[in-house]
């Protein structure tokens, strides 16, 4: 009798319109059931073994590292042995051309290239990603850590990898991106619904996703998290799997690419009803009452109180018609700030969508 395959478990999250799926469990077991070259780009945000028992600084306060058990170091040995098999399970799960990314600091990222050099994988760039404003060294004994660096290598030495040249270039206002980013930590939105201890900003995984993918690829994150790049997947149209072993930050994950598609089906209903020529879309409850709404008899509308509003920027890029960014602010002049300050250029945009949210409550 043949012995049938090991199937992956059921993922604790499916969304089949948008090809997004998450796994809850250890990457190491998971890795091994999903098909080998399968995969177009892998982005690993591994543990960087750091929580120890140092300090930092966090808000302006002396905090010790404690980001979680699995961030805890077991011997620089182990951790390489870690660090090797999965990303020896990475290699066997990437397409003959896919590449892979994994950030790291100097806990771990020494260990990570030299087990990519000693697995056959082909280094095609180290990324240094620089935070402006980083928080201050406390002990005064060492200059402040500002960056972190990401190493991208290809499957193996025949690999043709995906590279957008073009478009990073245009990204950069015309000139070679260089391999030294700005981009800052993750802003207030991007922790809305809860903090994880190491999440990566989305700009950064978009930046990755648009330069090493196309539309439609499959991408993968091996240590999940709070589920960043699948946010950027969705938003940059591609297709993504996550594994994690935390249910808390599944559930985390599942918040935000909620929060991501219910914006989009209600930035729709606002743009239908802006373009309906006769209703008033506009609430007026906190208000007096205009002339004509007095002639009419009493409507809903008017016992409805205004919670919450906000106004949101889209930007569409000019070469995948895809969300490239994607902000809160007042004004539009605002937006085209923040566009910016995130290493946009204008002509980045090919247009840019404004959805206004408001909720009312009766
Ligand atoms: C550095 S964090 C990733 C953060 C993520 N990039 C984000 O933006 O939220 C590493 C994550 O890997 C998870 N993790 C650690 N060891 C794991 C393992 N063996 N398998 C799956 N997940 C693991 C941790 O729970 C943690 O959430």
């Amino acid at each position: 009798m043949t012995k049938s395959p090991i199937k992956l478990p059921a993922p604790v999250f499916d969304d089949p319109k948008h090809h997004i799926r998450l796994y809850q469990g250890d990457c190491l077991e998971l890795l091994a059931l999903i098909p080998e070259s399968s995969v177009d780009l892998i982005f690993a945000d591994p543990p960087y073994f750091l929580s120890n028992g140092g300090i930092t600084c966090h808000a302006g306060r002396m905090v010790s590292v404690n980001k979680g058990d699995w961030d805890k170091s077991k011997g620089p040995g182990a951790n390489h042995e870690f660090n090797r098999a999965w990303l020896a399970a990475c290699q066997r799960i990437l397409k003959p051309n896919g590449s892979i990314w994994v950030s790291g600091t100097a806990h771990i990222i020494h260990s990570v290239g030299f087990a990519m050099q000693q697995l056959g994988f082909k280094l095609l760039n180290d990324v240094s990603w620089v935070k402006p404003n980083p928080p201050p060294n406390l002990s005064c004994r060492y200059f402040t850590h500002a960056t972190e660096t990401l190493i991208w290598a290809a499957r193996d030495k025949k690999s043709r990898h995906t590279f957008n040249y073009k478009l990073m270039k245009e990204t950069n206002r015309g000139k070679q991106m260089k391999s030294v980013w700005e981009i800052k930590p993750p802003e207030t939105w991007e922790k809305r619904f809860g903090k994880h201890p190491t999440q990566k900003p989305v700009a950064l995984l978009e930046r990755i996703l648009l330069a090493s993918s196309n539309e439609g690829d499959l991408v993968l994150d091996p240590f999940s998290g709070s589920g960043t790049t699948a946010l950027a997947a969705l938003r940059t149209r591609r297709t993504a799997v996550g594994l994690e072993l935390s249910y808390e930050y599944l559930t985390l994950t599942v918040q935000r690419l909620s929060s991501e598609l219910v914006r989009v089906a209600l930035s729709l209903t606002t743009i239908q009803f802006s373009l309906d020529p006769v209703s008033d879309p506009v609430d007026r409850s906190d208000r007096a009452p205009s002339a004509s709404a007095q002639a009419q008899p009493r409507s809903m509308s008017i016992e409805l109180k205004l919670v919450q509003q906000e106004c949101r920027f889209h930007f569409i890029g000019r070469h995948n018609r895809a969300v490239i960014f994607s902000v809160l602010a007042p004004t539009l002049d605002d937006a085209l700030q923040k566009f910016r300050s995130h290493g946009h250029s204008d002509s980045d945009a090919l247009f840019i969508i404004k959805t206004e949210t408001q909720i009312f409550l009766r």
